[in-house]
């Protein structure tokens, strides 16, 4: 039966029900009409199934599964394909697991790196994120398993993340924080969007009307379900009424009450009850499963991990190529090592299948290991630092594995700083004494700051990478994968340096964004500050070259192509990025925005025709006055190249979008002196006929008066005795002549 007909069967009750959860992870089932319960649970990195008490935090024990790299570091792989199989993994085990709506992927923006979720977030930028996360939604969709695009919106913190205000410009939130949702929703459909517990602008995310009808349903078009974060919703007829059809979990009684009680005021009607229901029913017809569900090989599973995790690591820094080493030539040294960061605290939280540390992956290559610090104390170990450094006399190359403890981030609430652990810095200092040769592994969740960085040869940054941590290391380090990751995120020198430090958690109500659309490298590289690590940056133990840029301007879009040659000892892969530099339009802009990126594998010697393609419509900025999404003809600059500072290839190109009339806009008396200047030859025979050009001529002569008169609206000219209303009929004649140049 369609859910309209079932609807018109059913009883005030029944409809309330339905959109309300059941059994904290389920929806209600309606037997009699062949609606079976669906069951949502977290991913987005894993399937965190209860199978005893039910919890939104990870508190109480979930079934055994796979534990996939975060996305933080997945995201770093800026492969396509790789996002896209990753989420086809995880909707097959979704499905052999009878999970029907996977509770992922997390998109939000990584305003600042303390947000405490931002080990389950991709990036800080927008475009990196929609691409990304599409392929992982098409990915576990292909299962027939539904995702649920979070959080929807600006749930950039986590301290008082149930009752602060994201206060945000209209342009940045278009253009930053939407963005990613947008690409997602606009280019598949996501069975279901959840809305974040935060406020927008001092309205709850759960009862703003304008975020998820006006946007989400008629600009987006979105026909899938949208239902809260779990307790997000306070008052459920006002979320109603807003357009969110699903409360998780559901309150039972209380919400048949408080909905029933609502209907009687007239604070609600009926026609939103049976809209959210048919949602609902509708969601459950699409996604419920006859199907008998298949086992799944976790240790096939488990490979498959590892080989995601070796396409994501960041090879941040490799002094004199001290990476690869060969086996037997060095030990290794950390606690992390043995007891590796995987996956960070909270909702994402998985029971792993099986976790293999550094240690078991390298007993046969290392030549030893010492502990170095506990990851859960502060203080150094004099007697554990003692036997580092004696292994580091004698060692010619140290393995370090640094790293945040697992309590220094996780869901729920904010970091507090940047940097590792005191005695993990203070073990490193003492090695470098010793030992030059000092290789770095990070297991973090967030960015780390590198005050040390000078006393590492190389760093290798592999987030928290899932189970098979300790073989995916293995492979990077002895050269068996070449590492091909790039940065998603910038990593600052200094907190100082972050766009948003003046205002990030200096409220417990409000967070505003002040920066507006500077986040991460649009900030450092628009400022040109220098930065620990940019952007986009990644190296590899090949190098990569580029050449024979050509730029075709077509009617809608930009056909981009050039070559890349891998020049190194080794096949490798790297991840061209194209950047735009918009020259034209009158409004603040970034000096860069990543517009496109390809992850191409070449073997030594080997080069490849890299062709990219960049639709105007990408290049379009947020205009608030007129709530139009503008595109401005003339100069774009593009660059090409392995990071946002490592550009290797640019070039300019003027843009006449031919798909919009070139209209030119009309001058009026508000229009300065300066502007009919830079356009008199739209307006040459109205200059002449009114003496503005002799007006102008003599205004050039006087070097210091000039630029004073030049600053002037047209209407104040009479300030130097010029009648106003030959004034107005300039614009008039000036007008006729400009719309004529148009239409021609
Ligand atoms: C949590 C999280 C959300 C998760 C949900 C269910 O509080 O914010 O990401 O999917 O509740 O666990």
């Amino acid at each position: 039966m369609k859910p309209k007909e079932i609807i018109s069967n059913l009883s005030i009750d029944d409809k309330i029900k339905i959109i309300t959860g059941h059994h904290f992870w389920y929806t209600h089932p309606l037997k009699e009409y062949d609606l079976e319960s669906l069951l949502l649970t977290d991913g987005p990195s894993g399937i965190r199934k209860q199978s005893e008490g039910a919890d939104a935090l990870g508190l109480n024990k979930s079934i055994e599964t796979i534990a996939f790299p975060g996305l933080a570091l997945v995201t770093s792989s800026f492969n396509k394909k790789l996002l896209n199989r990753y989420g086809t993994l995880l909707g097959s085990i979704a499905k052999s697991e009878r999970v029907n709506i996977l509770l992922g992927p997390g998109v939000n923006i990584k305003r600042h790196p303390l947000g405490g979720r931002n080990f389950e977030y991709m990036s800080e930028d927008p475009f990196l994120t929609g691409i990304l996360a599409f392929e992982y939604v098409k990915g576990v969709e292909s299962q027939g398993v539904g995702t649920s695009v979070k959080h929807f919106v600006a749930n950039n913190r986590e301290n008082q993340r149930f009752s602060n205000s994201s206060n945000i410009d209209m342009r940045t939130l278009r253009e930053i924080y939407l963005k990613p949702f947008e690409m997602i929703v606009k280019r598949s459909m996501p069975a279901t969007v959840m809305t974040s517990y935060n406020l927008l602008n001092h309205v709850y995310v759960s009862e703003n009307r304008w975020l998820l009808t006006d946007i989400l349903r008629n600009e987006w078009n979105y026909q899938g379900l949208i239902l809260s974060d779990w307790a997000a919703i306070k008052d459920r007829a006002k979320a109603l009424k807003a357009g969110l059809d699903l409360e998780m979990p559901g309150k039972d009684s209380y919400t048949i009450n408080e909905l029933k009680v609502a209907l009687h005021n007239g604070d609600i009607n009926e026609e939103m009850l049976n809209k959210s229901a048919e949602r609902v029913i509708d969601t459950i017809q699409r996604y419920q499963s006859e199907q008998e569900p298949e086992l799944y090989d976790k240790d096939a599973f488990h490979e498959a991990v590892k080989d995601i995790a070796n396409d994501s690591t960041i090879l941040l820094k490799n002094n004199h190529q001290t990476l690869p080493l060969a086996s037997k030539t060095f030990s290794v040294i950390g606690d992390l090592a043995e007891h590796p960061r995987f996956q960070a605290g909270g909702s994402s939280k998985v029971n792993p299948y099986h976790v293999v540390s550094a240690v078991e992956a390298l007993e046969n290559d290392m030549n030893a290991f010492a502990r170095g610090y506990e990851i859960n104390e502060e203080d150094s170990n004099n007697e554990l630092v003692e036997e580092a450094v004696e292994l580091a006399k004698k060692e010619k190359n140290i393995v370090l594995f640094l790293g945040y403890p697992e309590h220094y981030e996780g869901e729920g609430y904010d970091k507090t700083t940047l940097n590792l652990p005191d005695n993990q810095v203070q073990l490193l200092n003492e090695l470098y004494k010793v030992n030059k040769n000092i290789v770095v592994v990070l297991q973090n969740g967030a960015v780390i700051l590198m005050p040390w960085e000078d006393k590492a040869q190389s760093i290798v940054e592999t987030y928290l990478p899932g189970e098979a941590v300790g073989e995916s290391i293995r492979d990077i380090l002895l050269g068996t994968v070449n590492p091909s990751g790039k940065l998603a995120e910038s990593i600052p020198k200094r907190i100082e340096d972050i766009p948003s430090y003046y205002s990030f958690n200096k409220s417990k109500s409000e967070e505003n964004y002040l920066e507006g659309l500077f986040v991460g490298y649009r900030h450092y590289d628009t400022k040109r500050i220098d930065v620990q690590f940019p952007f986009g940056h990644g190296l590899s133990y090949s190098n990569f070259e580029y050449s024979n840029l050509n730029i075709d301007v077509n009617t809608t879009h930009l056909d981009i192509q050039f070559d890349v040659t891998n020049t190194g000892q080794y096949d490798g892969a790297t991840v061209p990025q194209i950047y735009v530099g918009n020259q034209t339009s009158d409004i603040e802009m970034p000096t860069k925005e990543l517009k496109a990126f390809e992850k191409v594998y070449l073997e030594r010697n080997q080069t490849t025709t890299v062709k990219v393609t960049i639709p105007f419509d990408d290049l379009r900025w947020f205009n608030a006055q007129t709530n139009l999404w503008q595109f401005d003809h003339g100069l774009y600059e593009l660059f090409i190249g392995e990071s946002v500072s490592d550009i290797r290839l640019n070039s300019t190109v003027n843009i006449i979008n031919e798909q919009l009339d070139i209209q030119q806009p009309l001058i009026n008396e508000d229009t300065y002196l300066y502007e009919v200047i830079e356009r008199k030859d739209e307006m040459s025979h109205a200059l002449e006929k009114y003496e503005f050009d002799k007006m102008i001529s003599n205004i050039n002569e006087d070097k210091s008066l000039a630029p004073l008169f030049k600053n002037m609206p047209l209407r104040s000219l009479i300030m130097v005795n010029l009648d106003i209303n030959k004034i107005y009929c300039f614009i008039e004649e000036a007008n006729k002549e400009i719309t004529q140049t148009t239409d021609k």
